[in-house]
């Protein structure tokens, strides 16, 4: 974990969720963290950690907001919006598309120059279980988050070798983004219920595998989508 002591990692919706797993995990390891979403974290208080506050619909990151050199960006803010065919309307589809995909790929443009400057960086992405498996209502959040698996593999071409990008598919994790999913003992059970493993996810579940995707441990690993989900897209429980 030494080896973290000097870098320092963007970590984009790192105030709760799974991002604040993320920003937990890289403090803890010794990194210096800059977070950016619309309120400041809660659960870390840290010299090592920076919070630019930005409202991603409205503004966009800038590379002069960031310093000169970065081990890797985290791009955390998506959405879930389910309903039937005949609901989906443009402004919502386009709604889903700004947040999951051109923030994403604004952050990312912005912080490039920083990330080539260490010459080894990383940057992880976010689809769902959603992609992999065809799941009824799940039409606009399905397209968008494809859209990002191939994002991530076409920018894992055009940036190697100095960024790798990784991206991590997960199935329902206990989070603000799913509390509607899991806001009773009832709902929460029939969700564990569907998966092979027989539980819902937690936020270590998948910041373990972010911070690694992110951390220096994974530099052989680039062009991955890769499934944290109970099993739920690849084994039939
Ligand atoms: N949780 C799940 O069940 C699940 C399942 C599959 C995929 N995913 C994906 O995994 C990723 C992380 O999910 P999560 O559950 O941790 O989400 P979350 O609880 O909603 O956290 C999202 C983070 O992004 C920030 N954010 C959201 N909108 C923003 C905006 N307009 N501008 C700036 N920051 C913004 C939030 O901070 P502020 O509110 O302070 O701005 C927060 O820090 C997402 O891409 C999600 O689609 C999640």
């Amino acid at each position: 974990m030494s080896q973290l002591e000097t870098e320092q990692y963007l970590v984009v919706g790192g105030s709760h969720g799974i991002g604040a797993g993320v920003v937990h995990r890289l403090l803890s390891a010794g990194a210096a963290v800059i977070n950016v979403s619309r309120t400041p974290p809660t659960v870390d208080a840290s010299d090592q950690l920076t919070h630019l506050s930005l409202d991603l619909t409205s503004g966009k990151l800038e590379k002069d907001h960031l310093p000169e050199r970065l081990n890797g960006l985290i791009y955390c803010p998506g959405s879930i919006n389910l309903g039937p065919l005949r609901q989906l309307g443009r402004q919502s589809m386009l709604e889903d598309y700004q947040l999951n995909v051109v923030s994403a790929v604004e952050c990312l443009q912005a912080a490039v120059p920083a990330l080539r400057a260490t010459g080894a960086a990383s940057a992880v992405f976010f689809s769902t279980v959603a992609v992999a498996q065809g799941m009824t209502m799940h039409a606009s959040v399905a397209s968008v988050k494809g859209a990002i698996e191939g994002l991530t593999r076409s920018l894992a071409a055009e940036l190697a070798p100095k960024i790798r990008v990784n991206c991590i598919a997960p199935g329902l994790t206990n989070t603000p983004l799913s509390e509607r999913f899991l806001s009773s003992e009832a709902k929460r059970s029939a969700m564990a219920d569907k998966h092979p493993l027989k539980r819902v996810g937690e936020v270590e579940d998948i910041a373990s595998l972010a911070a690694f995707l992110l951390r220096p441990e994974a530099s052989w690993i680039t062009g991955q989508v890769i499934g944290v989900d109970g099993g739920m897209s690849s084994v039939r429980g």
